[in-house]
């Protein structure tokens, strides 16, 4: 199948797919419409001429049953591939007769090279089309294509990598991209919050435990290491990960086992680590609250990913990117940025980096009433010409610290309502203030 087979091509997934899936498909060549039952309901996809549904009862089946009627009540001839978890049981006989209406049926939970193959078949081509690998990551800076190149070096290679950046730079986005580019593709990608997780848990969340193995462990438990393995594991935030379990990350990385909490029994695991942080590694090692030899052992492959305030010239493709994809599930007025816009969007310095255009771009486009999105949509400010680039470089910490002070005072000092208004989450806010020395308590 030439791309040429492909374009106009689109799978409606009728349910949430992972990450995997998605990719996976969107690597294959097949546009991608997610349409989730539990946040869509009522509300149908757009679905072209060429689409086909995958309807995914691996999650709950009656709405998106209701869902793919609703489709099909729009358009009696699309196709649709069915997914189920596991085999429909004898006595449910809405869903087997739901199913024997389906082209086809996959059963089973990790399904993307039968669903491949099915679309396929029901479209009648003959090849996947794998999708260039930088698509994954948006973005024709000078520095995010370094960043792209690095990334497919460093896919093949088993060895950890520690990818380092502001909050909101993609870090997660990149890991992701680059276990899809890795021979480990059809394997597990565990990602794992290592700040988001109580102390108390965490040994038991990444290496499992058995029975009995303290109070409240009334069963045994697989840690995500050893289900994740084949594949690869994400630690997010790997500097708050407590002492304890850090010695146990280095058996991992060391000797490749495992240890469930209560059990001596070493188990072999095959995972390959992608650990980020925020943080600086190199300070937490000197404090004393990371171990010396695990950053040696995880910082021997590097990413840096840009802020968006290096990323010359695509804050502009990665706000039309953004707004391209919201209108393709909700059809807004809006399609393009004013001149005016644009301008303010490269001016600004974008504290919340990535994330945080990609809201206001969405709060934007729902907001906006011409086809052309303003700076108000944006709720930025016209007046910030980006003209003088060069002395921004340096004015641009000290426009981050007003910026984040005048929204800290518009918000009375409360850190979820600035949170809100500047669109990055309370944690953020934190870092900023403490970064630029604005302490809270004392300005309230
Ligand atoms: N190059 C990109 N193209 C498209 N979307 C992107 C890109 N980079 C980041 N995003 C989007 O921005 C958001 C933030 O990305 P991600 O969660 O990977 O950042 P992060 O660095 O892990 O953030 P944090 O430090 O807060 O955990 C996500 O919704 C992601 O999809
Ligand atoms: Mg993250």
């Amino acid at each position: 199948m030439s791309r040429g087979e492909t374009a106009g091509r689109c799978v409606v997934w009728v349910g949430r797919p992972s990450v995997e899936e998605h990719f996976g498909l969107i690597r294959a060549g097949w546009r991608t419409v997610v349409a989730d039952p539990s946040r869509d309901a009522g509300d149908p996809p757009p679905c072209g001429q060429r689409a086909i549904a995958v309807l995914d009862l691996r999650q709950d089946t009656e709405p998106a049953a209701r869902m793919l009627f609703e489709l099909k009540a729009q358009h009696p001839d699309l196709p649709w591939i069915g997914l189920t978890g596991v085999r429909a049981s004898a006595d449910d006989v809405a869903l087997k007769r739901l199913l024997s209406q389906a082209f086809h049926v996959i059963e089973g939970q990790a399904p993307l090279g039968a669903l491949r193959q099915a679309l396929r078949r029901a479209t009648g081509c003959t090849t996947d089309v794998e999708a260039d690998p930088p698509s994954l990551l948006t973005g024709n800076s000078p520095a995010i294509r370094t960043l792209s190149q690095n990334l497919r070096k460093f896919a093949p290679v088993e060895l950890p990598l520690l990818i380092t950046g502001e909050t909101g730079t993609g870090k997660e986005m990149a890991a992701r991209a680059l276990h899809q580019l890795s021979p480990r593709r059809d394997k597990p990608f565990a990602a794992i919050n290592c700040g988001a997780l109580p102390a108390s848990l965490v040994q038991s969340e990444l290496f499992g435990h058995e029975r009995g193995a303290f109070t409240g462990a009334t069963a045994r438990r697989i840690g995500h290491f050893e289900s994740a393995d084949g594949g690869t594991v994400f630690l997010d935030e790997i500097g708050d990960l407590p002492l304890d379990a850090q010695t146990n990350l280095l058996r991992v990385l060391q000797e490749g086992t495992v240890e469930r909490i209560g059990s001596c029994q070493s188990i072999r695991v095959d995972v390959r680590v992608l650990a980020a942080t925020h943080v600086d590694l190199e300070k937490a090692v000197a404090q004393g609250r990371f171990r010396e030899d695990l950053f040696y052992r995880l910082n021997v492959l590097r990413l840096r990913m840009p802020p968006l305030r290096e990323r010359t010239g695509d804050v502009e493709l990665l706000a039309q990117h953004f707004l391209d994809a919201f209108r393709e599930s909700y059809g807004t007025r809006a399609r393009a940025f004013s001149s005016a816009a644009r301008r303010a969007m490269n001016a600004f310095p974008w504290p919340g980096n990535v994330r945080e255009l990609m809201n206001r771009v969405q709060r934007a486009a729902v907001i906006a009433d011409d086809a052309l999105i303003t700076p108000d949509d944006l709720e930025l400010n016209a007046d910030t010409h980006g003209a003088d680039r060069d002395s921004l470089g340096s004015a641009r910490t000290s426009a981050e610290r007003e910026a984040i002070m005048d929204c800290l005072r518009a918000s009375a000092f409360n850190i979820s309502e600035c949170a809100r208004r500047l669109r990055v989450s309370r944690v953020t806010v934190y870092r900023l203030c403490k970064k630029h020395q604005l302490a809270i308590d004392q300005l309230r």
